[in-house]
Formats: C-alpha cells, sequence, structure tokens
C-alpha cells in the first residue's frame, strides 16, 4: 500500500482501492499535483467542513463518482449541492463496503463549519477517520487536539497514524507525539503544518518527540510517498 502527502492535511491512500482524504488542493501552497490527478479516486474522506480540509471535494466527487464519506450534516450538504454519492457516517459508526474497504470515524476536539459564500453552515461534529483496506488500519486524525479518548485507538492496532502537529487550530509537536504514544502505531507521520503562517512547526522535532517516547516516526514531504 501506498501514502501519499499531497500537503497540509490532504493524503491519497492507493491499495485495491484508491481513497483520498481531505483533498484540499486548489489553493493549497503544498499540493505538487493537480484536481483532475484525483478523479480516478474510489473513495473521498471529508473529516470536517472547514475549507482546508473539505477543499475540492465537490469537484473530484462530480468527476469521479467516488462516494463520499462524512459526518451526517456535511453529507446533508454535499447531497443539497447535487453530490448523489455520499455515505453519511458518524464517530464511533464503523462501516465495510461490499469491496472490503472499511471507515470508522473516531472523535476530533475541533469545529467543522462550512462557509458557503456568506452563509456559515452547521457542520456537525469533526471526526478522525480509520480507513481499512488491504489488513492495513490507516488513522488521519483530521484536524484535532490531543485527548484522552486517542487511547482506544490503540485497539485498533494502527498500522500508520497522520497527525497534525501545526499547533494554533490543532495539536502541536508536543501534544501530537504524546497523541501517538497513545495510540502506538507503526509508524506516525507529521502534517498540517507549514502551509501557513500560523501553523508553523518544525516536523524533525516531532519524530525526535516521539522517537523519545518510543514511537517510530518520519516525515513525508509534501508530494512524497511511503510505501507500508
Ligand atoms: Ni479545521
Ligand atoms: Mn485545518
Amino acid at each position: 500500500m501506498r501514502l501519499t502527502f499531497l500537503g497540509h492535511s490532504a493524503w491519497l491512500v492507493e491499495g485495491s482501492k484508491k481513497v483520498v482524504i481531505d483533498p484540499f488542493i486548489t489553493g493549497n501552497p503544498q499540493a505538487q499535483i493537480g484536481v483532475e490527478d484525483l478523479y480516478d479516486v474510489d473513495y473521498i474522506v471529508v473529516t470536517h467542513g472547514h475549507s482546508d480540509h473539505l477543499g475540492d471535494t465537490y469537484d473530484i466527487a462530480r468527476h469521479s463518482g467516488a462516494t463520499v464519506i462524512s459526518n451526517y450534516e456535511i453529507s446533508l450538504y454535499l447531497f443539497s449541492k447535487g453530490i448523489q454519492n455520499v455515505h453519511s457516517m458518524h464517530i464511533g459508526g464503523k462501516y465495510i463496503f461490499s469491496d472490503g474497504i472499511g471507515f470508522k470515524l473516531t472523535p476530533a476536539l475541533h469545529g467543522s463549519a462550512i462557509i458557503d459564500g456568506k452563509d456559515v453552515i452547521y457542520g456537525g461534529n469533526p471526526v478522525g477517520v480509520i480507513v481499512f483496506m488491504d489488513d492495513r488500519a490507516i488513522y488521519h486524525a483530521g484536524d484535532t487536539g490531543l485527548t484522552m479518548d486517542m487511547k482506544l485507538l490503540a485497539d485498533e492496532l494502527i498500522d500508520v497514524a497522520l497527525l497534525p502537529i501545526g499547533g494554533n487550530y490543532t495539536m502541536d509537536v508536543k501534544d501530537a507525539a504524546k497523541a501517538a504514544s497513545f495510540i502506538k502505531p507503526k509508524l506516525a507521520i507529521p502534517m498540517h503544518y507549514n502551509t501557513f503562517p500560523v501553523i508553523e512547526a518544525e516536523p524533525e522535532e516531532f519524530v525526535k518527540e516521539a522517537k523519545r517516547l518510543g514511537i517510530n516516526a518520519q516525515v513525508v514531504a509534501p508530494g512524497q510517498s511511503v510505501e507500508i
């Protein structure tokens, strides 16, 4: 399986199916690909309504026909915008599709408002997600602060944990390393940093701190992939 960092919090997970998580490409200064490169995905996961996560979901869903996974409120919003293939879930829920690909939504401490022109739309509770594919479990934390609930994720036998480290809106380096120690993934990778000045962080510091706590971690630069 291959995980490609598309920059910010956007990840492409490629195994027997293609899953893109939080596809913020347009306006993402770290993006190395075009939106059209994602028109062949099978699933799109949206962790919350903020524009740097909802991103190009509408465009990609329209062109790919991919199934969009998100909470009930964002699902309703997308459906109202003409996206038919939405699969609504909520925190704590797990669903396995007929092709064997599974998703479980997890708690995130954050917000989820959707900005639509001049309107602010209620986007429900923000989530993290575990993607189950090809006997692997990939955890994408979305945007979140550190929470004790992350200790429950250790039972999910996470292979890779994708964790925000940029601070201000989410965990910083130190809190993200602590989160990794709660989750106990085989590999932790930092995200959601250095996209904007307010979330500047040093990813190598995260790797160092995670390793100090006994967790294997590595930096994956925007545009780069890791094979697991
Ligand atoms: Ni956010
Ligand atoms: Mn964000």
